[in-house]
């Protein structure tokens, strides 16, 4: 059962079973290590038991309790060396792991992500680029990445299972995650370590390009917010006048710094982090009444009418 189980989700997008970068293969390595060494235990635990149960049935003496045994110093010290050396096994190459992915010093050439989780978004920076961005990262396959954890809020846990993780983002202190990222494509991410009421809402989506792909979606990233037209442009207005511009950036209209970037948001495929597609619909739904729809968000109900909520929901998935 255990192994249809596991099959039913060998590739799927938050697959723990597969790796797609150096360092969740190296965490499968250390998995591999412990799955054989728990199977030659195994054996030689089930063998040892038949071997007793049956091999050893005709000693036992007519009618009584079989020869008690009372302190046996070679077995006390067998039984307490056995699992010492066993965790000896599985310690090294996972503290191995550990120190080579969390970049101590750090390559020259890795391309840095400042990473911040907040109640209940990710936010991106990359400050080589000048591109700042939330919810769904985009890396370049084959290009050494480190992800700068820093945490302004309460304890969250960065994983994107097919490409490693989970590590920490602790307030108070930075941590590193190293990796290169080898196959193109899209990734889910999760928060790992409770942190609210909206802990289950806290998605993210990872994107893994060829190169050249990548220096497209900087490019586009780095342009200037696009200017909006018809009912859009009806929607930059109402979002210039409320308070949205309180707690949120659309470069050129408003600087807030509490809530994700917008500059870009049309650009992301998903809502809310990670909760739904990015579409007019959802994104209105959104922007009318956050509270009823993710429990616990900080973006409060602004009192919008159904028609300003859809033209602020035509203005954000226009900036692409
Ligand atoms: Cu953030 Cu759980």
């Amino acid at each position: 059962m255990t192994l249809a189980v596991a099959g039913c989700s060998f590739d799927g997008p938050m697959s723990t079973l597969s790796g797609r970068s150096d360092y969740s293969r190296s965490i499968l390595h250390v998995y591999s290590i412990i799955t054989w060494s728990a199977v030659v235990i195994a054996l030689i635990v089930f063998g040892a038991e038949l071997y007793i149960l049956l091999g050893r049935r005709a000693r036992r003496t007519a009618g009584g309790l079989p020869p008690q045994t009372r302190g046996h110093t070679l077995l006390e010290i067998s039984w307490t060396i056995a699992p010492a050396l066993v965790l000896l096994i599985i310690a090294v190459p996972t503290i191995q792991v550990i120190f080579r992915t969390q970049a101590v010093s750090r390559p020259r050439d890795a391309l840095e992500i400042v990473v911040r989780g907040y109640q209940w978004w990710w936010e991106y920076r990359y400050p080589s680029l000048g591109v700042i961005t939330a919810n769904e990262v985009h890396l370049p396959a084959g290009r050494q990445v480190v992800f700068v954890l820093e945490g302004p809020d309460v304890i969250h846990s960065f994983w994107i299972p097919l490409l490693g993780g989970k590590r920490d983002v602790v307030p108070g202190r930075v941590n590193h995650i190293l990796l290169t990222a080898d196959t193109p494509g899209e990734y889910w991410g999760q928060c790992a370590e409770f942190c609210g009421a909206s802990h289950a809402n806290m998605g993210m989506r990872v994107w893994v390009h060829a190169p050249a792909e990548f220096d497209a979606w900087v490019a586009a990233q780095r342009a200037p917010a696009v200017e909006p037209t018809g009912a859009a442009a009806e929607g930059k207005t109402i979002f210039a006048a409320s308070a949205c511009v309180g707690c949120h950036t659309i470069r050129g209209v408003s600087a807030g710094v509490l809530g994700p970037d917008l500059t870009h948001f049309g650009s992301r495929t998903t809502v809310a982090a990670g909760m739904w597609p990015n579409t007019p619909e959802n994104v209105a739904a959104w922007v009318k009444n956050p509270i009823a729809l993710k429990p616990g968000v900080k973006m409060p109900n602004l009192g919008l009418t159904d028609d300003q909520a859809r033209a602020i929901a035509a203005y954000l998935t226009a900036l692409k």
